[in-house]
Parts: C-alpha cells; structure tokens; sequence
C-alpha cells in the first residue's frame, strides 16, 4: 500500500506517495521524474542505476525508497552542472570515454564517491571500486584514466597486462 515519503534529493525535498517496498530507482524516475539513474539489469549486477546516499555508491534498483529517507540522496544530476563540472564529468570530456552512454551514470556516481573517500586513488583501488560496474563498449581503461585525472594524477595508466580490464 502506498505511503508518504520524503526524500531529499540533489538538495530538494520530494513529497510523494509510493509503496515503501518500492525501488529507490523506479521512484526516482516514475515519482521525482530525475531520468539519470539507469535502468539496466534491475538485480544489482550492472550498476546503471548508482546513486550516492550519503555520500557512499548504492545501487537503487534493489534499495527500498523508504530506507532512505530523511538521507542525502545525490544524482548524477547533482554532481556538477554543465557550467561548474565535477573533476571527474570534467575528465570523462577530456579522456573521451562515453561511447554509448549506458554505464556513464553509475561510473561516475561510483567514481565520484570514490575520490570522496579516497582523494588520490592508485588504479588497484580504482578497479576495486569499480568491480561490478559493467561497460559493454571497453572504456574500462579510460574510465581509469579519468579517474586518474580528476584525483591530480597522470591520466596514463595502461593496464598490468594485455586483455585486463577494470
Ligand atoms: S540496474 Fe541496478 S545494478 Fe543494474
Ligand atoms: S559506454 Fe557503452 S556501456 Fe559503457
């Protein structure tokens, strides 16, 4: 049965009306209509749909809405803007590393919540954190290079050996 909720995202309070067993992902997009989180898997397996609570990388398509509220749910909407970037949106532009866009959103909210908690990552805690993040179109090494940059560092990064991915 639906009930009242209230969720802060990106700074602004939502009032809205949903079953709390409801995915975070689904009221986002259906109740709050902020399109950024993906659809992809819908089991926790591919990261489309990462947003951060609380600063920390969560996935919301498995994540109740109800569990939370009154928490500072942060899209990629809410990282930078067109104008003021966030470091890491400002070094995807510059790596080039979008190709279809599927993965963008859920690498990014990973990657920014990653500099939070750790400023100048070295690429092992890098593909750590992004385990489980699924890119179909390769930019795994990109990805790595972005993140590179936008922690200061050289974005040169190769990889260990041939074939290895993020
Ligand atoms: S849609 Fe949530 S992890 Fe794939
Ligand atoms: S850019 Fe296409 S899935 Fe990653």
């Amino acid at each position: 049965m639906a009930e009242r909720m209230s969720l802060k995202v990106d700074g602004k309070v939502h009032a809205i009306e949903a079953d709390p067993a409801k995915p975070l992902l689904y009221v986002l997009r259906d109740e709050c209509g902020l399109n950024n989180p993906r659809f992809g898997c819908g089991l926790a397996q591919c990261g489309a749909c990462t947003v951060q609570v609380d600063g920390k990388a969560i996935r919301s398509c498995v994540t109740p809405a109800s569990s939370v509220q009154g928490m500072e749910i942060t899209t990629i909407a809410g990282l930078g803007t067109p104008a003021n970037p966030h470091p890491l949106q400002q070094a995807y532009l510059d790596q080039q590393v979008p190709q279809c866009g599927m993965c963008t959103n859920g690498f990014l909210m990973t990657g920014a919540a990653l500099l939070k908690e750790i400023p100048r990552p070295d690429p092992h805690q890098i593909r750590g954190a992004l385990s489980g993040l699924k890119c179909r179109c390769g930019t795994h090494l990109s990805i790595i290079r972005a993140i590179l940059q936008a922690s200061g560092q050289k974005a040169e990064w190769e990889g260990h050996g041939e074939g290895e991915e993020a």
